[in-house]
């Protein structure tokens, strides 16, 4: 399975990319955890990206698609992986495109602007391995604490709401394009996002066609 997920901040795409990810024993490959991480560690990446991360602007397409090329090629990708959070504009799928790997489905979760601002505001996620929690629909087992690894739960910097709404908006303009260029390669499929995880997770294995 190679599958690409769509979807605005915060509709669920990571949430979704973790039980599938398991269920297929493919990684997931999400552009935003790896930007992430290289801003942790403090790299020349994470200090190009933390310009653009921090104002809710997406970080250059010849930056990304690099480190997509770079990613797709290793060992673990040979049976399959998931997209999180790439392509996000049509120059990135014109370019995975030019990869010559063959993508057999693409997955928009869709979810309500409204709902995405109240799920935005109860994520949290672990300052040290970036497991993610909500406060009131996946809490951790003790407050504040992830479950993995015992990390401090903090809420992500371009969480706070004014950087969310231009997230939104760059998410409509830039990246909700694709829905439609891949309908018209016939590999889209819509999954609705439902006020519980598991229940999204039903929707997402029927748009899928899995059991
Ligand atoms: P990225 O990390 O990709 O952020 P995003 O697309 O904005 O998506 P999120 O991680 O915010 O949300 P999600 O959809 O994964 O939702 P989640 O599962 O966490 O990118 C961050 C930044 O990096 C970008 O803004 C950009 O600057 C840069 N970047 C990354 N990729 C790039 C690219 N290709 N090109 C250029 N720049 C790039 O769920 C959200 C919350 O809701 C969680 O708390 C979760 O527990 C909860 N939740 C999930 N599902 C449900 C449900 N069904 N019901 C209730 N709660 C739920």
């Amino acid at each position: 399975m190679r599958l690409i997920i769509l979807g605005a901040p915060g509709a669920g795409k990571g949430t979704q990319a973790e039980g599938l990810s398991k269920k297929f024993g493919i990684p997931t490959i999400s552009t935003g955890e790896i930007i992430r991480n290289a801003l942790r560690q403090g790299t020349e990446l994470g200090k190009e990206a933390k310009q653009y991360i921090d104002r809710g602007l997406l970080v250059p397409d010849d930056v990304v698609i690099e480190i997509i090329k770079e990613r797709l090629v290793q060992d673990d990708c040979k049976n399959g992986f998931i997209l999180d959070g790439f392509p996000r504009t049509v120059p990135q799928a014109n370019a995975l495109d030019k990869m010559n790997i063959t993508i057999d489905k693409v997955l928009s979760i869709e979810v309500e602007d409204e709902k995405i601002v109240e799920r935005i505001s109860g994520r949290r996620q672990c300052s040290q391995c970036g497991a993610t929690y909500h406060i009131i629909y996946k809490p951790s087992k003790v407050e504040n604490v992830c479950d993995t690894c015992g990390g401090n739960l903090i809420m992500r910097q371009d969480d706070a709401p004014e950087t969310v709404e231009n997230r939104l908006k760059v998410y409509h303009e830039q990246t909700e394009p694709l829905k439609d260029f891949y309908a018209k390669k016939d590999l889209l499929t819509v999954a609705f996002g439902q006020e519980e995880v598991s229940d999204t997770t039903e929707e997402v294995y029927k748009a899928l066609g899995v059991e």
